[in-house]
C-alpha cells in the first residue's frame, strides 16, 4: 500500500469536504489504487494540526466539525502554547515537512489566499506535487505563474468548472495536438442564477438578494458581481490553451457601478435597486430579440472578455451548464464539456482526482 503525505492548506468549504471525502473513501481509494492519504497537517489562517505520521481519521472529522462551528483547525487554540507549537507560517510547515524527510508530498492549496506562488514553488522545488482549487496563484502575472502550467507535478482540475473535466479536456486537445481556437462558457454558478432569475422578470436587485440569502454568493455578493473570479479561470483557460495571456488581455465587465465599490457591504445591498432600469432594458431588448442575457466568458489567443451577453434563448451556451471549445478539428460543431458543476463536494472531488492522478502518473 502507498502512503502518500498529504499537507492541505485551508479547512474551509471545499478543504473541510475534502477532508470528509479522504476519510470517507479510505477503503475504496485503497482497493481500487492501493493507496492511502497520510493527512500529517492541515491549517486554517490561524492554526494549524500537524503530525509527521499522519493525523488520524478522527482527528480529520473533528477538524470538519470545528470549522462547522467556527472554530479554528487546532482544538486547543485557546491555551497558551510555546511559540514552538504554534502555528508556524506556510513556509514553516514546509519546513517541517522537510525536516521530518517526508517524501512524495502532496501540498494542496484549498485557501482563496494571495500570493502562494513561493510557497507552491518551493514544494514543487522539494520534489513535492501540488494540488490547488485556489485560482489566484494561475492568474498571477505570466512571469510568476508560467511555471506552474508546464510542470508535470501541478494538478488543478478544480480551478475551472468545479471539477468537471474541463483543465483534463484542455491537456488531452493539446496532447493530441488540435489547435484551439476559442474556449467559451458560462463559468459562475452564481452568475447564472442571477440571469435566470433576470429570465423570469425578477428585478436584479431581488435577484441579487435572493442569491445571497441562498448562499450562493460570497458573503460579499461583490465577489462575484465584479467578475473577477471568472476573469481568473477565463485566464486559466486561456493558459491551459497555450497563450500567454495576462489579466490585462481580458476585458471584464463589472455588474455594479465603481461609485459601489467603497460602501459597506449592507449600503451595497440597498444600493442595488439603482441598478434594476439599465438591467431591465437589457433583459427586454435581447427578449425582443428571442435572446436570454448572460455572464459569459470567452477566450483566444488574442484575449478574452467577461461579461454579459445577449444569447440566443435554449441554445447550448444559455444553458449553464456548458463550456464550449472550438478547435481545429471541433471547428464547425464545438466540444461541449456539460453537466453540474459548482459547489464543495464537487470541487472537493476533482481535488481528490488530482491526488490520486499525480500518485498514478508521478509516484
Ligand atoms: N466553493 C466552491 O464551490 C469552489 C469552487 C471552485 C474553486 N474554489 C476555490 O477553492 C478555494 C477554497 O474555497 P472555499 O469555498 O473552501 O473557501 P473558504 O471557505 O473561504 O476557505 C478558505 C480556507 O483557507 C484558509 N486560509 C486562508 N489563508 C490561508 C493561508 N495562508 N494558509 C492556510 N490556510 C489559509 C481559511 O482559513 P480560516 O478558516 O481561518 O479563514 C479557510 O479555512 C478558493 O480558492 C476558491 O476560489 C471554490
Amino acid at each position: 500500500m502507498k502512503r502518500i503525505p498529504v499537507i492541505v492548506l485551508g479547512a474551509g468549504g471545499v478543504g473541510s469536504a475534502l477532508l470528509k471525502q479522504i476519510v470517507n473513501g479510505r477503503e475504496p481509494t485503497a482497493a481500487r489504487n492501493n493507496l492511502h492519504f497520510n493527512v500529517v497537517a492541515v491549517t486554517d489562517s490561524r492554526t494549524w494540526l500537524w503530525a509527521e505520521q499522519g493525523l488520524t481519521d478522527e482527528q480529520l472529522l473533528d477538524v470538519v466539525d470545528a470549522k462547522q462551528q467556527g472554530l479554528p483547525v487546532d482544538p486547543h487554540w485557546r491555551e497558551v502554547r510555546p511559540p514552538e507549537m504554534q502555528r508556524p507560517s506556510d513556509h514553516g510547515i514546509l519546513d517541517a515537512a522537510s525536516e521530518a524527510e517526508l517524501e512524495n508530498v502532496i501540498v494542496v492549496d484549498v485557501t482563496a489566499a494571495n500570493h502562494m506562488e513561493s510557497l507552491l514553488k518551493r514544494s514543487l522545488n522539494l520534489g513535492y506535487s501540488v494540488v490547488l482549487a485556489n485560482k489566484k496563484p494561475l492568474a498571477a502575472p505570466w512571469e510568476r505563474a508560467a511555471g506552474f502550467f508546464s510542470h508535470p507535478r501541478v494538478r488543478h482540475e478544480s480551478t475551472v468548472g468545479g471539477g468537471q473535466p474541463v483543465i483534463a479536456t484542455l491537456r488531452y486537445l493539446r496532447d493530441v495536438n488540435d489547435p484551439i481556437y476559442q474556449v467559451v462558457g458560462q463559468m459562475s454558478g452564481t452568475l447564472g442564477y442571477i440571469c435566470q432569475q433576470l429570465d423570469q422578470g425578477v428585478a436584479f436587485s431581488a435577484a441579487v438578494h435572493a442569491a445571497k440569502t441562498q448562499g450562493y454568493t460570497e458573503p460579499d455578493p461583490r465577489d462575484d458581481l465584479g467578475g473577477m473570479d471568472v476573469m481568473r479561470k477565463v485566464l486559466i483557460l486561456g493558459r491551459m490553451a497555450g497563450w500567454p495571456l495576462e489579466e490585462s488581455h481580458i476585458t471584464v465587465e463589472s455588474l455594479y457601478a465603481p461609485e459601489m465599490a467603497s460602501l459597506t457591504v449592507a449600503e451595497f445591498m440597498d444600493a442595488l435597486p439603482y441598478l434594476d432600469d439599465s438591467m431591465r432594458q437589457r433583459v427586454a431588448e435581447a427578449q425582443a430579440n428571442a435572446q436570454v442575457l448572460r455572464y459569459v466568458a470567452e477566450v483566444n489567443a488574442d484575449g478574452g472578455r467577461v461579461g454579459l451577453k445577449a444569447l440566443p434563448a435554449g441554445s447550448g451556451l444559455a444553458n449553464l451548464k456548458y463550456i464550449s471549445f472550438r478547435t481545429e478539428r471541433y471547428n464547425d460543431e464545438p466540444l461541449l464539456i456539460g453537466g453540474k458543476g459548482a459547489g464543495v463536494d464537487m470541487t472537493a472531488a476533482g481535488v481528490v482526482g488530482d491526488m490520486i492522478d499525480l500518485v498514478r502518473e508521478v509516484y
